[in-house]
This record gives C-alpha cells, structure tokens and sequence, in this order.
C-alpha cells in the first residue's frame, strides 16, 4: 500500500498565522502539526509516501523531512497548485500510486487512541474498495457525513448536510484499491469548485465496496483547522506526553517500534536535537531499545 499526505490549502481560518507559512507546519506541541498524519501512516506500515502541498510550501516540507531514509521511509512530493479538492490528491499522485492500493490522510488530521495500530493493520488489509472511519461528533453538518443502518452497514455519505442523519463525520484518513485513481479522474467538479472525496466515496458505496470502521467514543479525532481547535489539540497531546511520559506521534520512535530502523540511527536521530525534549526522548527511547552509546577509553 502506498500512502499520501495532502498538506496544501489555504488555511484561511488561521489568519495571520498560516500568512507566510503553511497550517501543516505549525506546532502541535512539541512537533510540525505533518508528523501526527504521517506517524499513522507508518503504523498502517505503509513506506512509501507522497508529500502534497502548495508551491510555496513544498520546499519547506523537503527542507523538515528529505527524502524520509531518517525513518526507513522513501519520501516524495508533489505541487497541488490550487486547492482544487481533497479526491485532486489522486490525479497528482497517480503514479505514485502505479499499480498499488493507496491510503490518503489530510496533513491536519490528529488521530490517537488504544489498538489504533490493530485497527490501521487490520483495514488496510486487502482493500476491496473504500473504508473509511467514522468518528461521533457534536457539530456533523461541519463534515462528510455517514450514515449506518442497524448492523452496521454503510447507507449514505453526504457532505456538510444542513440536516445531518447521523453524528458520525467521516475523517480525513481514507483506505482505496487502486481503482481510486480512476475514479478520481472522472469527477466533476462541485458547486463549490472541487473535486469532492464524498463524491468518490459515494462511486464506492454505489459499487457496494464501502466500508465504514467506527473509531468510537473512547477514541481522539482532533481538529487543527481553527486557533481555538489548534491550541485545543496542544494542549491534548502536551496533557498525555506529561501524564504518561511517552510522546504522541514521535516518529524516530514508531520507525523504531515498526522495525523501520534500528536503535543507532534512532540514537543518532535523536542527538540531533539534543537540546530539545523532543530529541532527549528520541534517545532515550534508543537507549531503552538496547542502544549503548560506546565510550571510549
Ligand atoms: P480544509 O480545512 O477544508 O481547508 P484549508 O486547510 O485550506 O483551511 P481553511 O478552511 O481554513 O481555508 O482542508 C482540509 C485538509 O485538506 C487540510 O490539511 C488542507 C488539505 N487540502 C488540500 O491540501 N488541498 C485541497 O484542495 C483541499 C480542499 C484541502
């Protein structure tokens, strides 16, 4: 499976702060706001993942996360030069995805919660057509909407409806077989002037090959879209990283977890940022995975 992460947009309701700079490169605590989307998909245990921003933001990007061998990963991106729509993401990222099934998650999406790996290892299995992960929320006519009859099936995706039939939104992380891609091409574009991923999802659920996972009310699906929901998600991730003392979404770590590297370059990685929490918890995680820093005598 391959995976992309779609971090261009506007950012429009974050103004002045996403002026010069895009939202996916804020803090989200202690890390860029990008590392959150893409430690998910690592832990799907997905390697090869496309990068999708503006012009103006892509070398920005390049310059915070090269070519990913820092993670055992193989990094490479792509222009999205005007936020033509999330489903866009496919047509740029065509070859990318060549003959293989594709995971997609917005660069702003914030996910945390128990056996989340579980969940990513067991959906992204096989993928006959979509799955998409539902997540119950106050304020559905914000988001694409999922409704799901009494034994759990799929009925209707509608996007941003007035009158909600449900208070499951559908998040920004997305499972496709390949076919994706060729649904994506032959959208139209909506009232508002995007090619819509309801629209694809729906193609799906005509086909009767969409499938929605329930994250359930035990679980964090956080929004970064607004300064209120931004700092909201700061103050989540800083409120369990001092509770429990493990880091959410510290990449150097899930690489080593997911066997990606081994715990010298984890060690190394670290000591890059030795001056910063961040990179003291990288080592220690190394150190605690065996790494022993050789003294010479
Ligand atoms: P939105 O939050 O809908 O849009 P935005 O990030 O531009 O912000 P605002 O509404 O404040 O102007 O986008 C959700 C995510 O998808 C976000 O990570 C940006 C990304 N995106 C793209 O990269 N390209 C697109 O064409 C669209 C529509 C969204």
């Amino acid at each position: 499976m391959k995976g992309i992460v779609l971090a261009g947009g506007s950012g429009t309701r974050l103004h002045p702060a996403t002026l010069a700079i895009s939202k996916q490169l804020l803090p989200v605590a202690d890390k860029p706001m990008i590392y959150y989307p893409l430690s998910v998909l690592m832990l799907a245990g997905i390697k090869e993942i496309l990068i999708i921003s503006t012009p103006r933001d892509l070398p920005l990007f390049q310059r915070l996360l090269g070519d990913g061998s820092q993670f055992g990963l193989d990094f490479s991106y792509a222009v999205q030069r005007e936020p033509r729509g999330i489903a866009e993401a496919f047509i740029i990222g065509a070859d990318h995805v060549g003959d293989d099934s594709t995971a997609l998650i917005l660069g702003d999406n914030i996910f945390h919660g128990q056996a989340f790996s579980q969940v990513l290892a067991e959906n992204s299995r096989d993928v006959e057509g979509c799955v998409l992960f539902g997540y119950p929320v106050r304020d559905p006519e914000r988001f694409g909407v999922a409704e799901v009859d009494r034994l759990g099936r799929l009925v209707s995706l509608e996007e941003k409806p007035a009158r909600p039939r449900s208070d499951r939104a559908v998040t920004g992380l997305y499972f496709y077989a390949n076919d994706v891609v060729e649904i994506a091409r032959s959208l139209r574009p909506s009232a508002r002037g995007e090619l819509e991923i309801t629209d694809v999802n729906r193609a799906y659920l005509e086909m009767g090959r969409a499938r929605l996972v329930d994250l359930g009310r035990g679980f964090a699906w956080l929004d970064t879209g607004t300064p209120q929901a931004l700092l909201q998600a700061g103050q989540y991730v800083n409120t369990m990283e001092e509770r429990q003392g493990v880091r959410i979404a510290c990449l150097e770590e899930v690489a080593l977890r997911m066997g990606f590297i081994d715990a010298e370059t984890c060690y190394r990685q670290g000591a890059r940022y030795r001056n910063s929490p961040y990179g003291q918890y990288v080592m220690s995680v190394a150190e605690q995975h065996g790494y022993r820093l050789a003294i010479s005598a």
